[in-house]
């Protein structure tokens, strides 16, 4: 059935001008890397549908075990509740998380890993009697979602403006965003330190957690910072007794090269969110785990010490299913050979880019993403994103910046195809 564009304007689309609605794309079907519209035109999807579908579209191993749990448990409340596809998924995150790593928390998104992790961390220090631990650290252009919890913390995102009078304040520090051959680093990496201690020194005692996307902050454009810089910030604010949340909602499941971006920095966080690749893009969940030490907190002899928050559908059991085999999928070595090898080559060919296409700047990989800006990209925004269409390619470029963050299921050839098109496009613009 071809959807007339009635059809589709009932539906109000996120992050969408509805007045341009005319340009939603239906989509068929998909299989692999990519996605099929309505007239069967594949498109290549290089930014992983939003970055959930990791091992590609429609694979056949986790629709089976989705089917396959329907026909068991499709879904049970879980309070007071609790089944197998629950419990044998965190076992088997626990076998790449660090130990300490141990406290598992459902919900259902991102948005809401990052709120439930702002919540605990605030009312952890609430039940040890430290009612002025109120306040958060965050960074400039972090983004953490779209609930008001997350929309706060990423009050310097750019994305909610409009909302800014009903979020709660933060205390927000410079970013330092680097990209190959950046010479002014080392400076802006100062200047953060220097504001980060100012906070402290004010405002330590009054400070919850700080909250950051570990090495890449993805919405605000794939902006990447060296590991260095997280474990000093770490180090320094640990200190202070303030507690420290990952937000690994886009970074996790091999994103920047590793299982978590946290195991780079050898760092174990109190709190990690994690969401999109959980389930391979197939199901919407989401956890936030945390440590012994938090979970303790908790206990008491009645309910007011308690976590008081939970989602109808918190743990559903198809999603966890689903999200037991895309692990499982996740650790084949076939699957990190991939990985290594979509990262080699987006380090080889972005260079290759650049040389072939003047306007390309500040270039950077980490593990599978990619991303360079180009000069002047918004003003041809509109037009650069339908010519990707056209050739066949869903991209969605974040302000000037371009970024590849492919299914791992793509093929070498695709990727190097991927890039010729991309230098022809913009060269043309
Ligand atoms: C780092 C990060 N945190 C949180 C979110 C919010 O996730 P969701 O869109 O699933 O609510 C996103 C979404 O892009 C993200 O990139």
């Amino acid at each position: 059935m071809t959807l007339s564009i009635r059809d589709k304007k009932i539906i109000w689309h996120p992050f969408t001008q509805e007045k341009n609605a005319q340009k939603i794309v239906g989509i068929k079907k998909a299989q692999g890397s990519y996605v099929y519209d309505e007239n069967d035109v594949p498109y290549l999807d290089l930014i992983s549908s939003w970055w959930v579908n990791i091992h590609g579209h429609g694979h056949q191993e986790i629709a089976k075990s989705i089917y396959d749990q329907a026909k068991t448990l499709e879904h049970v409340l879980f309070a007071g509740f609790t089944h197998e596809p629950a419990v044998t998924l965190c076992q088997e995150l626990q076998t790449i998380l660090p130990k300490n790593l141990c406290r598992f928390f459902f919900s259902d998104n991102g948005s809401t890993s990052v709120e439930v992790a702002l919540k605990m961390s605030y009312q952890y220090w609430l039940n040890l009697r430290k009612k002025e631990k109120k306040f958060f650290l965050s960074f400039d252009g972090g983004y953490h979602g779209d609930t008001f919890g997350a929309m706060s913390v990423g009050a310097k995102s750019g994305f909610h403006n409009q909302f800014k009078a009903l979020c709660f304040n933060v205390l927000s520090i410079p970013y330092p965003y680097t990209w190959n051959g950046d010479e002014q680093v080392e400076l802006k990496e100062e200047k953060s330190i220097r504001v980060l201690k100012k906070y402290l020194h004010q405002y330590a005692n009054t400070i919850s957690a700080i909250i950051l996307e570990p090495l890449i902050q993805g919405a605000s454009g794939m902006r990447i910072c060296r590991p260095q810089f997280i474990k000093n910030v770490v180090n320094l604010v640990r200190q202070y007794h303030i507690l420290v949340i990952f937000d690994e909602v886009m970074t996790g499941f091999c994103r920047t090269g590793t299982y978590f971006a946290l195991h780079q920095l050898e760092i174990a966080p109190d709190f990690l969110c994690i969401s999109k690749g959980l389930t391979g893009g197939f199901l919407p969940l989401a956890l936030t785990v945390t440590q012994n030490r938090i979970y303790e907190a908790f206990l008491g002899d009645d309910f007011k010490t308690a976590f008081a928050h939970g989602h109808s559908y918190t743990a559903n059991p198809l999603a966890c299913s689903a999200a037991i085999t895309s692990l499982k999928l996740l650790k084949k070595p076939e699957c990190q050979e991939a990985i290594k090898t979509i990262s080699k080559m987006h380090q080889v060919k972005i260079i290759e880019a650049k040389s072939q296409c003047p306007r390309i700047e500040k270039i950077r990989t980490l593990g599978t993403i990619a991303a360079f800006d180009v000069k002047d990209l918004q003003r041809f925004m509109s037009l650069a994103k339908l010519r990707f269409f056209e050739q066949g390619m869903v991209i969605r470029p974040l302000k000037n910046t371009i970024y590849l963050m492919p299914p791992y299921c793509i093929l070498e050839e695709e990727i190097d195809s991927v890039y010729k098109k991309i230098v022809k496009i913009i060269n043309t613009l």
